[in-house]
């Protein structure tokens, strides 16, 4: 079984070069929309409070000053990963991944980091059919034929 571990921040946001303020942060936004169609479990990664020891298989956090937030150093930095796949995903303002993917890779050097996927925060709303596509690598490798068959029919390629 997946798990979808996240970390997002709610409240003043830059979208689109103006500063609003949002109730549901957007890299949450991707992750319960990954959540709900794998039927998979979904944990917030909250700095106050204990990380979760479980294994990670798709792990979500907004780009901040061009790599990881510090909750999800931190909770690499304590949970052992060693042997899972991660299949990294994260929102933005326009700087995609940075140079999170190579941090990503540093800190946890015995999982395997699966193809990720970037979305821009403005357009967290709209990202279902990537998220859709995205999910055809994990659909392949975990052999789930009929999410891989309605991935495909909804998706771009
Ligand atoms: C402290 C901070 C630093 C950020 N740095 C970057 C950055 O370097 N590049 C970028 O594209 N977006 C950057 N952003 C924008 C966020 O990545 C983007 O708004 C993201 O969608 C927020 O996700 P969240 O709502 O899940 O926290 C930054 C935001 C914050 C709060």
């Amino acid at each position: 079984m997946p798990i979808v571990v996240y970390f997002s921040h709610r409240g003043e946001h830059l979208i689109n070069g103006k500063i609003q303020s949002i109730q549901v942060g957007n890299t949450e936004t991707v992750a319960y929309k990954i959540s709900r169609q794998l039927e998979c479990p979904c944990v917030e990664i909250v700095p106050v409070t204990a990380y979760p020891q479980k294994y990670t298989d798709f792990l979500g956090y907004p780009n901040w000053l061009g790599t990881l937030p510090k909750p999800i150093v931190s909770f690499l930095q304590e949970t052992d990963l060693a042997n899972k796949l991660i299949y990294p995903f994260c929102t933005h303002e326009g700087s995609g991944f940075g140079r999170s993917l190579l941090d990503l890779k540093i800190l946890a050097p015995a999982s395997t980091i699966k193809t990720g996927l970037p979305i821009r925060g403005s357009r967290v709303l709209r990202s279902d059919k990537a998220i859709e596509n995205w999910l055809i690598q994990f659909y392949e490798s975990n052999n789930r034929q009929e999410d891989l068959k309605h991935a495909k029919t909804n998706s771009w390629t």
